[in-house]
C-alpha cells in the first residue's frame, strides 16, 4: 500500500491528517509518548483556560452559570476540576517543554477563553515556549437576552483579531455551529486571522438529577452520528474559504476519517475513540483511512479531500433544504 497520506495543516508537515484534539490523553506527557508510538503526527494540548489565567486577577463565581455566560465543559466546582484536569499554568508550560523536547512531532497549544481581557497575552507565553499553533477554543453560551447575534459575533471576531495579531505562529480557532450564518462567519473568523477553523466544539450540556434535584454536568463521549453536522459544514465551507478545516465531533473510526475527508476536512481530530479505546486506536484511524483509499483508487489524501464537498457533487442541495426533505420522504416506519 503506497497511499501519500501526508498532510500540511496549519503550515506544519504531518505524516498523516489523523490529530489527537485536545482531551485528558494529551494532558499527561506518557499519554503523549503513547500516541506517538501509536502514530500520532502531531497532537492538541488540552485548554489552559481564560480562568486559570486570570485566577488570581479575577473573583471567580464557582456556579455552572458564570454571569451570562456558562463554561459546560469545567462545570461546578470550576477551579477544583480544573486543577485534577490541567494544574494551572505553571504546570502548562512544563507539559509544553516536555512534548516539545521528548518528541519530534508538532505541539498545538489550546487556548479557552471568550473575553478580551488580558489573560490574551499568554498566547505569546505558549508561543515563547515553543508550541508550533495555536488552537483558540471559544466556548461561550450567549445567555445574555440583552446582547444581540452581532454582538456576540462582534466578541468573538474582535478576540480572534487579537490573539492571533499577538503571535507568529498560525491560529486555529475551535467554533460551535451555532451561528445564523456560518458560512459568513467562517470568512470572517479567516479575515480576523484563523489560519484553520476547527469543527466543531462539542457544548456539553447540562441533566438535572431527579433525586438530588441539582444539576448535573456529565460527560458523554461523542457517537459516529455527530460527524454527519461536521459533514455537512465541511462540504459547505471547502474551497470557500482559504483556511485549513480540522473535522471534531464523531470521528471514530477510519470510515469516519474518510468521509471528513472526501468532505473537504485537511485534518481529522479525535478525543472520544482514544479516550474510549486507548491511544492504539489512533492507529487503527490512520490505517483504516489509508486502507479505504487504497482500495477506492487513491493515490494520495489530497487526491481525495473535498471529492463530496458542495463544489464538487453534482447536487450540493443534498447539503441543504433538498437533503431535509428527501431526508424526511425517506423515513420508513418499520411496525
Ligand atoms: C474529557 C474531554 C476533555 C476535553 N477537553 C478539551 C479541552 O481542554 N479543550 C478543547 O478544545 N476541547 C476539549 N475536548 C473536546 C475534544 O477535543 C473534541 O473536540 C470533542 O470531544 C469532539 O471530538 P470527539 O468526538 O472525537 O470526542 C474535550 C473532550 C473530552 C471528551
Amino acid at each position: 500500500m503506497t497511499i501519500d497520506l501526508t498532510t500540511t495543516y496549519l503550515g506544519l508537515d504531518l505524516a498523516h491528517p489523523v490529530v489527537p484534539s485536545a482531551s485528558p490523553l494529551t494532558a499527561d506527557i506518557d499519554h503523549i509518548h503513547a500516541l506517538v508510538a501509536a502514530g500520532a503526527p502531531a497532537v492538541v494540548l488540552p485548554s489552559l483556560f481564560e480562568e486559570q489565567i486570570e485566577h488570581d486577577a479575577m473573583a471567580i463565581d464557582h456556579s455552572l452559570e458564570v454571569g451570562a455566560d456558562g463554561f459546560g465543559e469545567s462545570a461546578e466546582g470550576f477551579f477544583p476540576e480544573l486543577d485534577d484536569y490541567n494544574t494551572g499554568p505553571d504546570d502548562y508550560l512544563e507539559l509544553i517543554r516536555r512534548a516539545k523536547s521528548e518528541t519530534s512531532i508538532p505541539v498545538i497549544g489550546s487556548l479557552n477563553g471568550v473575553s478580551n481581557g488580558g489573560w490574551i497575552r499568554y498566547a505569546q507565553t505558549l508561543a515563547d515556549q515553543g508550541v508550533d499553533a495555536l488552537e483558540l477554543n471559544i466556548y461561550r453560551v450567549a445567555a445574555d437576552p440583552g446582547r444581540t447575534g452581532a454582538d456576540v459575533e462582534k466578541d468573538y471576531l474582535d478576540l480572534v483579531e487579537r490573539l492571533s495579531a499577538r503571535v507568529d505562529i498560525p491560529v486555529a480557532v475551535k467554533i460551535g455551529p451555532y451561528f445564523s450564518s456560518l458560512a459568513d462567519m467562517a470568512q470572517r473568523f479567516e479575515a480576523a486571522g484563523a489560519a484553520a477553523l476547527v469543527i466543531f466544539n462539542r457544548f456539553y450540556q447540562p441533566d438535572i438529577d431527579l433525586e438530588t434535584l441539582g444539576v448535573t454536568p456529565n460527560l458523554v463521549l461523542s457517537s459516529p452520528v455527530e460527524l454527519r453536522l461536521v459533514l455537512r459544514w465541511l462540504a459547505i465551507l471547502y474551497g470557500r474559504v482559504g483556511c485549513d478545516l480540522a473535522a471534531t465531533s464523531g470521528v471514530h473510526s477510519g470510515e469516519d476519517a474518510v468521509k471528513a475527508l472526501l468532505a473537504g476536512a485537511t485534518v481529522v481530530m479525535s478525543a472520544s475513540a482514544l479516550l474510549a479505546h486507548g491511544p492504539g486506536r489512533l492507529t487503527e484511524l490512520r490505517d483504516g483511512l489509508a486502507r479505504w483509499l487504497d482500495d477506492h483508487g487513491y493515490d494520495s489524501v489530497a487526491q481525495a479531500r473535498g471529492s463530496l464537498s458542495y463544489q464538487a457533487v453534482p447536487d450540493p442541495g443534498v447539503f441543504e433544504r433538498v437533503g431535509y426533505m428527501k431526508t424526511l420522504t425517506s423515513y420508513v416506519p418499520t411496525w
